[in-house]
């Protein structure tokens, strides 16, 4: 058996607390395809297989973008631009939904789909064309 020593074990704390309040999952099994488009494996995305699953990943054309699994069907998936489209600034995953965070961003919060439910934003954030197969996300 290890002995830990009282510092090591609060800072071993401290880091799986933190490690638990850090919702947001980046994505991986990424492509690149021709015509800029950008294919999210489902394989490589384990927490795209069940409802209200959510991976991040940062696309040259859109910035961070947000894959999110709205139901069960194969097309079920929602794909939206983080930006938030009050005053762009990257929201953030909370109770399910997502905030934009301070001190920079005022507040907003929005549905996990993006639909906005309180501002000061007007307007959800904005979905980005996708297709999507059984083993795939592709974002146009
Ligand atoms: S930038 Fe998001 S609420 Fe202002």
């Amino acid at each position: 058996m290890i002995a830990l020593s009282r510092r090591q074990f609060i800072c071993g704390s401290a880091a799986v607390a933190a490690l638990a309040t850090t919702p947001a999952i980046a994505a991986s099994g990424i492509k690149n395809l021709p015509g800029g488009k950008t294919e999210v494996s489902l394989a490589a995305n384990k927490a795209l297989a069940k409802v209200g699953g959510v991976v991040e990943l940062s696309i040259k054309k859109y910035g961070k973008v947000a894959v999110i699994r709205t139901s069960s069907s194969t097309k079920g998936f929602a794909v939206v631009n983080l930006a938030c489209p009050h005053a762009g600034v990257i929201v953030q995953q909370n109770n399910g939904g997502w905030v934009c965070p301070g001190p920079r961003g005022h507040g907003s919060e929005f549905g996990l789909n993006g639909a906005v439910k309180v501002g000061p934003a007007n307007s959800a954030l904005k979905p980005i064309k996708f297709t999507a197969t059984s083993k795939a996300v592709t974002i146009a």
